[in-house]
């Protein structure tokens, strides 16, 4: 039977793509940024997850961002889908074995200070593991033992600021707390996670990024602030408002996407 690596390679048909993005809320539009670009259903490729969030079948788009090759997933897997943190692991896997070194994470997510609201972009630059999973549980090699000293890639976060810069675009810095969800935190733990040195709590990417170091890639993140956490403003957060908000974070990052992707 063909692989999933098989199937993404005839596809392809020569692009060697270092980098991936993974398009979390609100960046799901770059895909149209890609020119020449190569589309691959997931549920054509075995391993990959069969939906996502929003129900939609997830894709891999290859091809030209701003001229440089990629690969763009649209659509990823949450734990809170199944209750299985590996779920990106086959769909990682397999980007590795097409030749994928680097490994560009984002997502939306609620903030904790109350500077930087919906419609900010936070470059992740370390992370809190609080959902009590881990997507290496089961790793039966000693390779489970992954190091997350150097977790968000000091390379890519500097191409990143870069690009923020040239571009006059505005990029906070935070550390990101993941949380199970589906439900969203209470305020007494978002409390506890200022307590804790969180900036911005969220629902995803920490599974990818303890996936990517695991496979040796070098990774980055960045989170779409869509809504102050729970608690800050008095009002219910709703998943509504994430997807309203997304767009207005997620234009901010594409800009800084857009012009950093040729250093990443
Ligand atoms: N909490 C968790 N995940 C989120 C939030 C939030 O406030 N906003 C967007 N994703």
């Amino acid at each position: 039977m063909k692989t999933a690596v098989d199937h993404l390679v005839e596809k392809l048909n020569g692009l060697a793509p270092e980098i991936a993005l993974v398009l979390g809320s609100g960046l799901g539009g770059l895909v149209e940024e890609v020119s020449d670009p190569v589309r691959v259903l997931y549920g054509d490729l075995p391993g990959f997850p069969k939906s996502g969030v929003s129900g939609h079948a997830g894709e891999i788009v290859g091809g030209l961002f701003s001229g440089v090759p990629v690969l763009m997933l649209a659509g990823r897997s949450h734990y809170y889908e199944h209750g299985n943190a590996a779920a990106m692991r086959p769909a990682l896997e397999a980007l590795a074995g097409v030749g994928i070194r680097k490994l560009m994470l984002t997502n939306a997510a609620g903030s904790l200070r109350p500077e930087m609201g919906p419609g900010s972009v936070m470059l992740i630059t370390d992370h809190i593991n609080f959902s009590g999973s881990n997507p290496l549980f089961g790793e039966p090699t000693d390779r489970r033992f992954v190091g997350l000293t150097g977790a968000y890639d000091a390379d890519m976060r500097g191409a990143l600021e870069k690009a923020a810069a040239d571009t006059d675009t505005p990029l906070n810095q935070g550390v990101y707390m993941w949380f199970s969800g589906p439900s969203f935190e209470t305020p007494a733990e978002i409390r506890m996670a200022r307590t804790f040195g969180a900036d911005a709590v969220g629902m995803s990417t920490v599974p990818e990024v303890i996936l990517g170091r695991f496979l040796g890639l070098r990774v980055a993140a960045c989170s779409v602030i869509t809504n102050l956490a729970a608690g800050m403003t008095g009002a219910e957060l709703s998943h509504q408002e994430t997807k309203d908000m997304a767009p207005q974070g997620g234009a901010r990052l594409a800009t800084i996407l857009r012009k950093a992707i040729g250093d990443l």
